[in-house]
């Protein structure tokens, strides 16, 4: 059976049932007071009683292997993004003191016509589309998310790289006045990551805008992040304004800090432990049970390739 991923165009009609919606937050309740755990209760997003959030009103959103998406409440208020916080929940209250806009990003380095794009421009040149992925954290947490946004190989096309590129690297903002995380000298700021040109060109990988057809919240990196969904989620990095085109393989700041727990190529693999914990398994925010860990994320057959000859647990 193939379960080949297909794009969607955006279609501003199509969202979550408030139905559904409703039933699972009542359900995620019922199961919070079952289970009585304080250690699942730490596990699950703060559940808001009276929400601002949009509500969505059309069919279920469900990735191509029937998987439901999470609630925009649980993808907005349970975030890895360390300039703000290291605290999942404390991200989005803290993120309310970040402006996004404007905002240019700027395509650089070895291409034949590098150029700083405005926001507005990005969205206006390509055609966004919605993705619904799975996004596996290394650290064994996952949740399913709509994104909007559009394929990073539309940009890079655009700029040119030249016959000696190789790989692609990413830097966040730097703003340590609204992003308190980075006053810390722990973490060498700006984050970074990298990919290989052949994986930032393939089909799979996006540059975000937005998600559940909304523009991106900040705690999810806003204006504009990456989305590789067949990598650990550290290397889908958040509000972007530089990407540069290389020859040597960039850094990626949790393999600075970390060299033996975290590598450059970080693809979603259950039979390659991280040091200190099984991957194996994850669990689906929202979810009482764990599920198996899908070799690439379950996206294989639209990137095995990549990797024909590669030992992945050296190459991890
Ligand atoms: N990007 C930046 N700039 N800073 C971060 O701390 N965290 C990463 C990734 N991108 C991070 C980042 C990690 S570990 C994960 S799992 C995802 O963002 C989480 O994305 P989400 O909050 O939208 O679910």
């Amino acid at each position: 059976m193939s379960h080949r991923f297909k794009s969607t165009p955006v279609r501003s009609s199509e969202i979550t049932p408030k139905e559904t919606y409703l039933a699972r937050r009542d359900f995620i309740k019922a199961a919070g007071v079952i289970a009585g755990s304080a250690a699942l209760a730490a596990c699950l997003p703060a559940q808001a009683e009276e929400t601002t959030a949009p509500q969505f009103d059309g069919p279920a959103k469900v990735d191509e292997l029937g998987n439901m998406a999470n609630t925009y409440e649980e993808i907005t208020n349970y975030n890895n993004y360390y300039e703000f916080s290291t605290n999942k929940e404390a991200v989005a209250p803290l993120a309310k003191n970040f402006n996004p806009s404007p905002w240019t990003v700027e395509v650089t380095g070895m291409v034949a016509k590098p150029k700083t794009f405005g926001f507005e421009d990005l969205l206006s040149l390509f055609p966004q589309e919605e993705r619904i992925y799975r996004l596996r954290c290394v650290e064994a947490w996952s949740m399913v998310i709509p994104w909007n946004g559009f394929p990073l190989a539309s940009l890079l096309k655009a700029v040119e790289p030249t016959k000696e590129a190789k790989y692609v690297r990413f830097e966040t903002v730097y703003r340590p006045e609204e992003m308190k995380g980075q006053s810390s000298a722990f973490y060498p700021w700006p984050y970074q990551e990298g990919l290989r040109l052949d994986e930032a060109m393939n089909d799979l990988t996006l540059l975000a805008t937005g998600l559940y057809g909304e523009t991106m919240p900040v705690q999810n990196g806003a204006p504009i992040r990456l989305v590789v969904p067949w990598k650990y989620g550290f290397k889908s990095i958040k509000s972007i304004v530089k990407i540069e085109v290389m020859e040597d393989m960039p850094e990626n700041l949790w393999r600075t800090i970390a060299p033996n727990e975290y590598g450059f190529y970080a693809n979603v693999n259950p039979n390659v432990d991280h040091p200190r914990w099984s991957q194996a398994s994850e669990r689906r925010i929202g979810e009482l049970s764990r599920r198996e860990t899908l070799m690439f994320n379950g996206y294989g057959e639209q990137v095995a390739d990549l990797y024909a000859g590669m030992d992945l647990s050296e190459n991890y």
